[in-house]
């Protein structure tokens, strides 16, 4: 039988609403999805440790039982390759994305040309949302309940006031 396993990797610092509507859109598709924490990022200092975003990842996503969490570190396509996987799976909102998220996928793709990179474009209502502007606008006492899973909001919340960044 043909099956499809797919990577959906990222920073998630936290995990947004946006995330998550991507994940249940990408479940449908594929038979299996891997959401993967990248261990190192570039970033700078993530707001939660990788095993906290584990956690939040993993409750959310609880209701999906072809959806399962890990990190990784080092080429996400030798990480693919590692697991099986056929694809990256990597969410679009706007054009704006589009010059990034279409160099990592040539990118990718020069490195291992198995692996395809699938886009996928989450609700509407989720395109402006991203992990940065949450804690931005947390941080600044803006209400971002309805823009987070309830336990990355709890997180928030007892983080009490977040470093600058
Ligand atoms: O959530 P993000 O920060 O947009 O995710 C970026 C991520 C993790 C997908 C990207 O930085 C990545 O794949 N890093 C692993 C290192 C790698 O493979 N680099 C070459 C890709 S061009």
């Amino acid at each position: 039988m043909h099956t499809v396993k797919a990577i959906y990797p990222g920073t998630f610092d936290p995990l947004t609403n946006g995330h998550l509507d991507l994940i249940a859109r990408g479940a449908k598709i594929v038979d299996e999805l891997v959401v993967a924490i990248l261990r190192n990022t570039e970033k700078g200092e993530p707001l939660f440790t990788v095993e906290e975003r584990r956690e939040m990842i993993f409750e959310a996503t609880r209701e999906f039982d072809n959806v399962s969490v890990t990190t990784f570190d080092g080429l996400l396509v030798d990480f693919a390759r590692q697991q099986g996987a056929k694809a990256v799976l990597r969410g679009i909102r706007a054009i704006s994305d589009y010059e990034y998220e279409f160099q990592m996928a040539m990118m990718n793709r020069k490195l291992n040309p198995e692996i395809e990179t699938l886009f996928m474009m989450p609700a509407e209502k989720y395109t402006y949302v991203s992990s940065r502007l949450i804690k931005g606008v947390f941080r600044l006492g803006g209400d971002v309940t309805a823009l987070v899973p309830p336990l990355v909001m709890e997180r928030l919340r007892a983080k009490g006031s977040l470093p600058a960044e």
